[in-house]
């Protein structure tokens, strides 16, 4: 429930995602940084939503009991007098755009790796994304207490799919059944298991002088200490040093390793981020950059949640700060409709709960109640002209005809439609030609979700038929150029909920042809929404 809750003092920021691929150990990650963190008490607490995720049809319950995800959206923790936001990607395996925007609204990223896994489609998926806004990633390979394809190979394996200088932070003693510890390259220390049956780390560290240290023979067995002494040797070697202008900027990537379900790495991978994840970047708007120390509050909304109570329908817009201070009640100006919004209730959300926010600062997230007037790209500011730029609409991979069982629910089926677009987990297309709605998604689940959506709160029936279209895309170029074009293609062309003309192709290959015989049109995959 939200009450009143203490005003955050004006601590660093450090507003963070964490990406990977299902199953790395991103729950379990975020319920050991919410623990060292303070935010929550029990281990289990994350653990027992990301189980629940991963049946389909639990995690579509979840969905429509909105509360919790709502509050899982964004953790705050605090630790050695730095505020951290953890903004929460969905885990599941289908993307939503609600997943990318969620990047764009972060300073950095923890990719989570699992050490038997290495890369995997999805972590490749949000890195992409990352690198598109030179987000700064620091890497966490998870599960060393498992045989895993060894630190070498993870490594090279970063370097080559990602094509990033990777730069070894600490190094296992052993993996799997010969784990005996995670030696700290830059802080020359040792991290061993507890000697209780636990195996958890419990703080169990040695400082040394460095790895030629006679106390690490006490430490560890011959045979490990010899591997390390060779292993750590070769890899400060043969792999970038650390350099944090090329981390902020995005080409280097700190590798840190650990195991999460077992502590392993955990205050190390905080240590990191408090140390050298970036503090709030300048966001990139139109016209001018914005710097995180002005003194006026501007945001952008990243995120629309709606119908998180069924029973009422109010939204939660989330806003990252990107300057000033923000006080409870102030007024901000919602730029290109000349609204005003006044903020008597902003929400901060901490790991449990959503709280009454009376300040917030640059880097922090908050939630803005409202009744639809805010949408994903909207920009506010105090009165200043400004529209903050980057926030991407996607191409969709899927696109289908809605079929409505009853006809007089025309009108629901629009508002739910309208809903669900503007919280960004898909797109609606209304064709030149033919009056069904064509929804458009970046994968299969999605679809599901929809359907059960669209029962569940707005008591529509509707199915999805095929349709004759497998991908979009917008079409961009001079007015004279889309004019004839648009002439040209009328029965495969829609528009988006803003107007925008959009072209539907059979396939790529049938793209790629009208691109090639319409050279002046740019057809774009992604849309800037700002
Ligand atoms: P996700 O959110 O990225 O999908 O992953 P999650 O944390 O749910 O972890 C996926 C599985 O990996 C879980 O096992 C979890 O216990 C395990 N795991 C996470 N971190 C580590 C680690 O450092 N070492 C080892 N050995 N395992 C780890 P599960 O079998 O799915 O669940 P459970 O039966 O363990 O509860």
């Amino acid at each position: 429930m939200a009450s009143p809750t203490s005003s955050p003092k004006s601590s660093p920021r450090r507003t963070f995602a964490i990406i990977s691929h299902p199953d790395a150990g991103k729950t379990t990650l975020t319920e050991k940084l919410l623990l060292f963190g303070g935010a929550i008490h029990a281990a289990g607490e994350v653990r027992a939503r990301g189980q629940a995720r991963r049946a389909r049809s639990d995690w579509m319950k979840i969905e429509q009991q909105r509360g919790i995800s709502v509050t899982s959206s964004v953790m705050t923790f605090e630790r050695q007098g730095i505020t951290f936001n953890l903004l929460d990607t969905p885990g599941h395996e289908d993307f939503s755009e609600d997943t990318y925007r969620t990047l764009t609204a972060v300073d950095s990223a923890v990719m989570v790796i699992d050490a038997a896994r290495g890369i995997e489609a999805q972590t490749l998926k949000l890195f992409e994304v990352c690198r598109l806004r030179n987000v700064p990633i620091i890497t966490f390979v998870n599960k060393v207490d498992r045989e895993g394809l060894g630190g070498f190979a993870l490594l090279d394996e970063i370097a080559d799919k990602l094509a990033l200088d990777v730069c070894p932070m600490s190094w296992p003693a052993g993996m799997g059944g010969e784990f005996e510890g995670i030696y700290d390259l830059a802080r020359d220390r040792l991290h061993m298991p507890a000697d209780d049956a636990t195996g958890a780390y419990e703080g169990r560290q040695e400082p040394v002088s460095g790895l030629d240290d006679a106390k690490l023979e006490g430490l560890l067995s011959e045979q490990a200490l010899a591997k390390l002494r060779d292993e750590a040797e070769l890899a400060q070697g043969g792999y970038a040093s650390f350099d944090l202008e090329a981390y902020r900027a995005g080409d280097l990537t700190p590798v840190y390793f650990g195991s999460a379900l077992k502590d392993f790495g955990v205050e190390q991978l905080i240590e990191a981020l408090a140390e050298h994840a970036p503090p709030p970047r300048a966001q990139p708007a139109e016209p001018r950059e914005v710097k995180p120390d002005e003194t006026a509050v501007s945001g952008f909304i990243f995120k629309v949640q709606a119908n998180m109570n069924p029973q009422h329908r109010d939204r939660i817009a989330f806003m990252r700060l990107c300057a000033g201070r923000f006080r409870r009640g102030m007024k901000l100006s919602q730029i290109g409709t000349g609204k005003t919004i006044a903020v008597h209730s902003p929400l901060l959300f901490m790991a449990r709960d959503r709280e009454l926010a009376d300040e917030a600062y640059p880097g922090d997230i908050i939630g803005i109640p409202n009744h639809g007037t805010l949408r994903v790209g909207d920009t506010l500011t105090e009165g200043e002209e400004l529209r903050f730029t980057g926030l991407p609409n996607f191409a969709p991979e899927i696109l289908r005809r809605v079929r409505l069982a009853d006809p007089t629910k025309t009108k629901q089926l629009r508002n739910a439609l309208n809903d669900m677009a503007e919280e960004g987990i898909m797109q609606v297309f209304h064709p030149s030609i033919g009056s069904q709605w064509i929804v458009g998604v970046v994968g299969q689940l999605q679809l599901e979700v929809l359907i059960s959506r669209l029962q569940a709160e707005y008591k529509v029936d509707a199915g999805f038929e095929p349709s004759p279209w497998d991908t979009a895309r917008w079409v961009m170029g001079e007015a004279k150029v889309i004019e004839g074009f648009l002439a040209d293609h009328r029965s495969a062309m829609a528009e988006d909920r803003d107007g925008a003309p959009v072209f539907m192709a059979k396939d790529l290959w049938e793209l790629s042809y009208v691109q090639q015989r319409n050279p002046d049109v740019r057809f774009a995959a992604t849309k800037d929404r700002r």
